[in-house]
């Protein structure tokens, strides 16, 4: 695991926007894995005003969204896949057809699941995988809890974590109690992992997942597995981070 550690949030998410417009210039073809939620927005900010400016293509790229809100769907404001279309996939010439996100009505959650992760290998994988992190340190939807070799599939959320995503659903609106996710084991397979935090709100998961040990109790410390994986911090998030393990994971 390495480590980015930047003044603000901003630095934070330009440093992402960087290695996500850096992926796909060097390899046009990329498979990218993709978040939704607060943090990312200002990844996504940066990287439509780079493409708006002519850096990055996405005619070639493949995307596979992290997590579904089971009962939400496509064109549902609070679903993630209008999360997307706002964000990035209608300001980019990505093609639709190769934008995935497991779909929110299927009739069958566990068979979605099952096709979703096959249309993974299918396409060879994901070269790049953005994550964010939970406050209860989940990555995806994978909670407290899930095992390190879990795959995709239908999950309950937490109370914590319904919680927390209670401002991104208009007053009054009926807010999901389980999702779609990809699995720990299948973020894993990813070649390469990044994973942005930010805001004070973040640093005990941060903590968590970069201290160790890893466990299943904290979905974030799987990510110490994996041969490449980077963490960008602002400061906040970095707060309760030891200096001595800062220093020795600094990119
Ligand atoms: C979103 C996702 C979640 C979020 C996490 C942090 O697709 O999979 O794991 O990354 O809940 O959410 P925010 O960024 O809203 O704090």
């Amino acid at each position: 695991m390495k480590i980015i550690i930047k003044d603000s949030a901003a630095d934070a998410s330009a440093a992402v926007a960087d290695i996500l417009l850096r992926q796909i210039i060097q390899k046009p073809e990329s498979v990218l894995g993709l978040p939704t939620g607060g943090t990312p927005l200002g990844v996504y900010a940066r990287v439509r005003e780079a493409y708006q400016h002519g850096r990055g293509s996405f005619a070639a790229v493949t995307t596979f969204n992290l997590d579904e809100y089971i009962g939400l769907a496509a064109d549902d404001p609070a679903s993630y896949a209008h999360y997307m279309s706002e964000n990035l996939f209608a300001h980019v010439n990505i093609d639709a057809s190769r934008t995935h996100i497991p779909s929110g009505m299927a009739v069958d959650p566990d068979i979605e699941a099952a096709r979703y992760e096959s249309l993974i290998t299918a396409y060879g994988g994901i070269d790049l995988m953005l994550l964010g992190l939970g406050r209860n340190a989940h990555i995806g939807f994978n909670e407290p809890g899930s095992a390190h070799g879990s795959r995709t599939r239908r999950v309950s959320l937490t109370p914590s974590t319904i919680e927390a995503n209670a401002g991104y659903f208009a007053p009054g609106a009926r807010q999901p109690s389980h999702a779609i996710t990809m699995g720990i084991g299948t973020i894993l397979e990813c070649r390469k992992i990044v994973v942005l935090a930010t805001g004070p709100e973040k640093a005990e998961a941060v903590a968590a997942s970069v201290n160790g040990p890893s466990s299943d109790d904290v979905p974030g410390s799987a990510l110490m597995r994996h041969h490449d994986t980077t963490i960008v911090l602002d400061k906040a998030a970095a707060r309760d981070l030891e200096r001595s393990k800062i220093r020795e994971l600094e990119a």
